[in-house]
């Protein structure tokens, strides 16, 4: 009924970092020559959580947008745009948490999770409760059926698609039909009857396949049926709503393997990561202090690759000769760390040379970076209309 399409969100909390470039983004990069792509710095999501340092956001939404173009997102292909410039999703977030029990909010695992892990915040508010109702708008409000993320997001893409089905539920209905299909439903008699709605509830509302299927045996048997009957409770059990709001699909991201400077994962709280776009000297630097295996304190020691976390970032960024040639140099000692940390230097400039000279256009002419977004916001908005011209017409506050 709904296209597939894509959406994505990035949080502009920081300045993203090789890991981001191998984990997410080589993967928007696929994605939107495949399908229509909706890329959206969530700047009121990182607001939920940095509320008083919003200084802080604002230059990553910038940077966070060129290092994308930089990576290689595709304007021409990809729909870039700022959460807060399209003020819909704010709408839609506020619509959506009329009809959202307070216990689904409760229950995302990440929700205590981040409270204790980001303990230096006080994040007992009204805001960061809701930042799941608030992920479930950007999704809703483009009818995205794929949403790529990681495994840490799973669970808000779960409770998006009980959202926008109680959502269906409450408001889909047609005019008319429900009576109907309620006089049909009565000629199955009593217990029946009582058990239809019952098995209808439990699919509808909680998704709950096995009452569905229970449901349809159950009209199957009933042989006293009218045949135009049978076919009205058919598709009453399976919606005959409208749907508003389309369920989306996780199509989840596979975890990055991008080790980081001291072997742990890359990630910006370790300050163990590589800049998307550093430069030269700093990037050097980080990668000669780099430890490697103990057992090597001099050059004619031999060591061991998997104890080295220069090795990992061989793994990720040299081809398989120069991999034979690290397992030589390093259990025989022909040669020094030094030595086998420059062909992962060499790959990691050449890698960074494309993105540098990709950003570059954007650092020297800010206007057009603000003209891709701003088209961006402008083709996001015009679905984002649609979409809240039903739901207004839905919740019946579309007065005229
Ligand atoms: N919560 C996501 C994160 O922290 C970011 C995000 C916000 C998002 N809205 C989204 C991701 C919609 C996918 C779809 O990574």
């Amino acid at each position: 009924m709904f296209p597939d399409r894509i959406f994505s969100g990035m949080r502009p909390t920081g300045s993203l970092h090789l890991g981001h470039y191998h984990g997410v983004l080589k993967n928007w990069i696929k994605l939107q020559s495949e399908y229509p792509c909706f890329f959206c710095v969530v700047d009121l999501h990182a607001l939920t959580t940095h509320y008083e340092t919003p200084d802080i956001i604002e230059k990553n939404v910038w940077e966070v947008l060129i290092d994308w173009l930089a990576s290689g997102i595709d304007p021409a292909q990809a729909t870039l745009f700022i959460q807060s410039h399209v003020q819909e999703h704010a709408e839609l977030s506020l619509l959506l948490g009329m009809s959202t029990p307070l216990g689904w909010l409760e229950r995302v695992p990440t929700y205590k999770e981040q409270i204790e892990k980001l303990h230096d915040k006080d994040l007992d508010t009204y805001g960061f409760f809701g930042y799941p109702v608030l992920m479930a708008a950007d999704i809703l409000l483009y009818r995205a059926s794929l949403v790529p993320v990681g495994e840490d997001q799973v669970p808000h893409v779960e409770i998006t698609r009980e959202i926008a089905r109680r959502f269906n539920y409450l408001y889909g209905r047609e005019p008319g039909f429900e009576d109907k299909a309620n006089e049909a439903a009565r000629k199955l008699g009593g217990k029946r009857s009582k058990l239809y709605h019952e098995l209808r509830n439990a699919y509808q509302q909680e998704g709950n396949e096995e009452a569905l299927e229970q449901a349809r045996a159950l009209l199957q048997e009933s042989q006293s049926l009218l045949m135009s009957d049978r076919e009205r409770l058919f598709g009453y059990l399976e919606g005959s709503r409208k749907i508003i709001l389309v369920e989306p699909q996780v199509m989840l991201t596979e975890a990055s393997r991008m080790p980081g400077l001291n072997g742990q994962k890359m990630s910006k709280s370790y300050s163990n990561m590589i800049g998307l776009r550093e430069n030269k000297v700093s990037i050097e630097k980080k990668i000669h202090k780099m430890p490697t295996d103990s057992a090597r304190a001099r050059r004619s020691d031999p060591g061991d690759p998997n104890k080295c976390p220069v090795w990992r970032l061989h793994q990720a960024y040299t081809n398989p000769a120069t991999h034979e040639w690290v397992w030589r140099i390093c259990r025989n000692a022909e040669a020094g760390c030094l030595e086998c940390k420059q062909p992962v230097i060499d790959s990691i400039l050449l890698e960074q040379q494309q993105m540098l000279e990709r950003a570059q256009k954007y650092i020297d002419d800010s206007s057009l970076l603000r003209a891709i977004v701003a088209d961006g916001c402008d083709k996001a908005r015009k679905l984002a209309y649609e979409t809240m011209r039903d739901v207004r017409e839905a919740m019946g506050i579309s007065y005229s």
